[in-house]
Formats: structure tokens, sequence, C-alpha cells
């Protein structure tokens, strides 16, 4: 599934081996424990967990992103470009009368998504299997696409291919809100205190590069290859820009 797989099944040792089947391979060796292994879902999809993990600003980041999903949001379906821990997915359909799409690449996770929903918002949640790098939706189809934490976790080739997939998939006129971490934190203090970053760069092995990344111009280079333009409407720092939830749109023809 996954554009860069473990060549050598039988060579292939530790602990991750047992889940890389089907999920791409950067996500098997370096998040088994946070998004494939069920003790580890059960522990990380509490509240507290999440807000701990995001330095207190869970709340504050999860209301900006559906405020920014939810104000005046273009017309059309919605798609939620994979699962997050916390309460994004079942805010974000309290908010909505329509369905939402979600798609993710493992399985445990939309279940786990699935679990905390009632049975009538469970109808309304449209989920499906997929990997990021290669969406199974036409051309142009949601009005809106909602990334929460998703692109630091993605090695460069994939964070490519998953940007490519949902500029494709977007259609002119519709909204783009993704919620990440901010540009390089130099000044932070969990930056330039080093056991905190060393801490978030062994935790986070993909999130250095994210760090460097100049996300507009990755856009801007997507949309133009796409023939579509992409234009940022609105930038919200937190936590002394440690974090930032962007919102884009595609120009209208
Ligand atoms: C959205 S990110 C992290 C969210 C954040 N840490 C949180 O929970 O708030 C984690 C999700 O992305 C999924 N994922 C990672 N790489 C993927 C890919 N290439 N395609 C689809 N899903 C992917 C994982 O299975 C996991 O459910």
């Amino acid at each position: 599934m996954s554009s860069k797989q473990c060549d050598n099944k039988k060579s292939c040792s530790g602990v991750w081996c047992r889940f890389r089947d089907s999920t791409p391979d950067y996500l098997a060796r370096h998040y088994w424990w946070a998004y494939l292994w069920h003790w580890g879902v059960w522990f990380f999809d509490h509240q507290p967990i999440i807000n701990a993990i995001l330095f207190g600003q869970y709340k504050t980041l999860s209301h900006r992103a559906l405020h920014d999903c939810m104000k005046e949001r273009p017309e059309g379906r919605m798609l939620q470009l994979t699962c997050a821990y916390g309460s994004m997915t079942p805010s974000l359909l309290k908010e909505m009368d329509d369905e939402l799409y979600l798609m993710d690449v493992a399985d445990i996770q939309l279940t786990a998504t699935r679990k905390k929903l009632s049975d009538v918002d469970k109808k309304r949640l449209l989920c499906a299997r997929m990997n990021a790098e290669h969406l199974a939706y036409g051309d142009n189809v949601f009005a809106t696409v909602l990334i929460f934490f998703l692109l630091h976790e993605l090695p460069p080739y994939a964070r490519e291919h998953s940007i490519s997939e949902a500029i494709r998939v977007l259609r002119p006129g519709g909204r783009f809100v993704i919620t990440e971490y901010g540009a390089c934190p130099k000044k932070h203090l969990l930056w330039r205190f080093p056991p905190t970053r060393w801490v978030l760069q062994r935790l986070e092995p993909f999130l250095e590069s994210f760090w460097q990344l100049d996300l507009m111009a990755m856009l801007e280079e997507y949309a133009q290859k796409q023939g579509k333009v992409i234009r940022q409407v609105d930038e919200f720092h937190c936590f002394s820009g440690f974090y930032r939830v962007c919102i884009f749109e595609l120009d209208d023809p």
C-alpha cells in the first residue's frame, strides 16, 4: 500500500514487524506503539493524555480547527484525512447535519473512532480504509478537507503524496484546514531545552523535516501541478507559535 514497504518480509525483525501488514512501513516502524497496537490506542485515546501530548493545547487547537472547518462552510462534502485521538470527529459530526467522510490506513483507528459516536452519528460517518498517499476518491469531490496533526508524522515522500492527493480531491472554491506544528521553533523553550528537543525528535522522527518545510510553497507547487490555485486565508498560532491552524482555499476558476 505504501510507496516504500519493507522489501524482505522474512528478514524483518523487531516488534514493529508484527504491525506492518498492509500499513505503510514508516507507520509500523515508528508509530506502531501509538496507532496500531491495541493497548496504545486504548491508552492514547483519553482526553488528558492527548492534551498532555500537546502541552495542554488540545482544546484550543481542536476548537480552532472545528471553527475553521464550520464557519461559512463551503457547500459540499467534508473529508477528515485520517483519524485523530480525542473529540475531533464527534465534534465535527455534532456541528454538521450531513455526512462526514473519514479515511485512515489503520482499521483499529477507524473502529476506535466509530466507538466514540452515538448510533445516529455512526450512520453519518462514512469510513474507508485507505492510504492518504493514494486516495480512492475522485477529483474535486470535497468542499472541505481537514488534516489534524498528520503531516509531521509522514516522511517527506509520503507528505508530498498526501498533500497532492488532498488537493486533487478538493474542489475549486474548497477549503483546506491544516492543524500542525508551527515553523521551526528555534526560540521556543521546548526547542532550546535539549532534553525536550531530544524527546520530541525521538518520538517524532519526521518532525525535523516538517519544521524545515515551507508548507505554503509545497501546497502551491502541488496545486499548480494540477492546474489549481491555492491561497492562504488565515493562520492561527498558539503556545508561542509552537502550533498552528492554517486555512487555505482553492480559487474558483
Ligand atoms: C492524524 S495522525 C495523528 C493525530 C494526532 N497525533 C492525534 O491523534 O491528535 C494519526 C493517524 O494517521 C494515520 N495514518 C498515518 N499515515 C497514514 C497514511 N499514509 N494513510 C492513512 N492514514 C495514515 C494513522 O493510522 C493514525 O490513525
